[in-house]
């Protein structure tokens, strides 16, 4: 006899709700597109934040995706670590997700096999401008955290596997440059360890998914690279998270 749903631990229950939390809305467009996502009109989230969610349903699976919306002044997408940490946060608490996707784009070392447009699925996650030279809180300024581990998902879905580094900066200084080496990251972005941390605090599993835009250590300009692959990449990276989308519908998370 088949036990009902609710007598088992959530890690054995079929996935209900995924939370895909991105930053930008060009980085959201081709999965609200493939899903026939429609914007939330209802108030999830606290009056006048410019927060935004689009739902919608793929078989069994509850899928939304958290965007931290423009900036009220300057219209620009919410970007950086301190929006990510409050929308992973506010989506948790709002909609209890069995699952936290950050899904985004990254600069990639062609020095740690990285090209432009490979998806990533990470394997760990660290910051690096957080730098307490204190014993204990240096490590805590970077903040190591382990992606939920998906062995048979990795095995089914065929994606580059690397570490991501995190900090507020598109830019990269000296200082960075060895952080980011000292964490042995292949990825650079500016929202996934903020995530971590918040999924980590509140124990919700969370995967992480990036898209490379630029070469971090090649010759051309990041923000030029970034802007001129912005588009192709992210339609590669909707490919992606969709396959891991129609992987998760039906299974429970002990299996991913
Ligand atoms: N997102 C895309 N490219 C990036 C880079 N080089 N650094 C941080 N975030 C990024």
């Amino acid at each position: 006899m088949t036990p009902p749903a609710e007598s088992l631990p959530t890690s054995k229950r079929p996935i209900s709700t995924i939370a895909i939390i991105m930053a930008m809305q060009t980085e959201a467009l081709p999965l609200i597109d493939k899903f026939h996502l429609s914007l939330a009109l209802d108030s999830l989230f606290p009056n006048g934040v410019p927060w935004v969610r689009y739902h919608g349903t793929y078989n069994d699976l509850y899928i939304n995706i958290v965007l931290p919306g423009k900036d009220v002044v300057l219209g620009v997408d919410n970007v950086g670590t301190v929006c990510a940490s409050l929308i992973t946060y506010a989506s948790i608490q709002a909609l209890q997700p069995d699952l936290i996707i950050n899904a985004g784009t990254a600069g990639g070392f062609k020095a740690k096999g990285a090209c432009i447009g490979d998806v990533f699925l990470v394997s760990e996650v660290a910051f690096h401008d957080r730098r307490i030279p204190i014993p204990l809180f240096d490590l805590y300024g970077v903040g190591q955290r382990q992606a939920f581990s998906t062995p048979n998902m990795s095995k089914d879905i065929k994606l580059k596997a690397g570490k991501l580094s995190t900090g507020d900066s598109m830019d990269m200084c000296p200082m960075d440059e060895s952080s980011i080496i000292a964490n042995d990251a292949t990825l650079k972005d500016m929202e996934g360890a903020a995530v971590a941390y918040v999924a980590d605090l509140l124990k919700i599993p969370a995967i992480f998914m990036k898209a490379v835009t630029d070469i971090v250590d090649g010759d051309k300009p990041t923000s030029e690279e970034y802007l001129e692959n912005l588009s192709a990449v992210t339609a590669g990276l909707g490919e992606a998270v969709s396959q891991v989308v129609y992987y998760l519908d039906g299974k429970c998370i002990a299996e991913l």
